[in-house]
């Protein structure tokens, strides 16, 4: 193992960690709008982060060269390739030996109106599904080893990044909102198949206020807004903190659907 790693969970469990050694969390489509700042909130936390790229190599690479602290690398991790996912893992275990966090932020979609099904062609459907289904368990497949290695305590974690989508059935597609509800199933089965070693939780946002959310069309976000009984988007900065409360404070939570959504469903 890496004698750079070294761990700084500690307070909600009895035991103290050994602090010399920092964790390790990865996080897939790490250089994304919302990955980036999970990255950022993790590297604050003091772990070591792997930021996981498709396409985006260079904007992971700056990205992991920026965050505090030393020790940080950008991976190519295409979740969609279970072969390179074999590889990304490979390489994580020869730099650092475990991985105590997987955040599955990588995801797709495209806007196609709910009733236009002609629109929400197989192509489409395929991308969304084998990225935002097939890949997060393709991830949890190839970091399983290194996550029964992790000495994190209360086990390593698991994070899905899902949607409010996938409870209300209101996003971006038809295929987009059924993709984050089988992500969120994933989450309860992956949750008692890997315990007690591992806990798996979705945080499920809703919109979340980022450079593609502004581009939309000003009366759709305004009427979001307006649904949600907060009255306002969710920053980044809220869906990362929690992602920290989950790995770092939920000790005793697993198969837990958390929302950042503002109330969104209840109105
Ligand atoms: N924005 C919202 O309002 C919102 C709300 C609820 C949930 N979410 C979820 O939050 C997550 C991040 O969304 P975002 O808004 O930050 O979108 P984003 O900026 O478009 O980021 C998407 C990320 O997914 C990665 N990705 C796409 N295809 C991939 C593949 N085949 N393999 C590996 N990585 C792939 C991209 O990597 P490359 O750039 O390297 O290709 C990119 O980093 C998604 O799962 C999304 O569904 C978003």
């Amino acid at each position: 193992m890496n004698a750079s790693r070294k761990k700084v969970f500690s307070k909600t469990v009895s035991r103290e960690p050994d602090r010399r050694e920092r964790s390790i969390a990865v996080v897939t489509g790490g250089a994304g709008g919302i990955g980036a700042i999970i990255c950022q909130a993790l590297a604050r936390e003091g772990m070591i982060v792997v930021v996981g790229y498709n396409r985006s190599a260079k904007k992971a690479q700056e990205l992991a060269a920026s965050l505090p602290g030393d020790g940080h690398v950008a991976l190519s991790a295409p979740v969609t390739d279970s072969a390179a996912l074999v590889k990304f893992a490979a390489e994580i275990s020869a730099r650092y030996g475990a991985c105590d966090a997987l955040v599955n932020c990588a995801g797709v979609t495209r806007f196609v109106p709910h009733g236009d099904l002609d629109a929400l062609d197989d192509a489409l459907i395929d991308n969304i599904l084998s990225t935002n289904v097939r890949g997060p368990f393709a991830a949890v497949r190839a970091l399983r080893p290194l996550l029964d290695k992790s000495k994190h305590p209360g086990g390593a974690v698991i994070v899905n990044i899902s949607s409010i989508a996938g409870l209300t059935a209101m996003g971006s597609n038809v295929m987009y909102c059924a993709s984050k509800a089988a992500v969120d199933n994933l989450t309860k089965s992956l949750a008692r198949a890997l315990a007690p070693k591992i806990r798996v939780v979705s945080i499920a946002p809703g919109v979340v206020d980022n450079d593609f959310i502004r581009s939309m069309d000003s009366r759709w976000l305004e009427e979001q807004i307006g649904r949600t009984p907060l009255k306002r988007l969710a920053a980044p900065g809220e869906v990362a903190s929690a992602v920290i409360a989950a790995i770092k404070h939920l000790t005793f939570t697993t198969g837990a659907i958390i929302a950042v959504d503002g109330g969104r469903p209840l109105s």
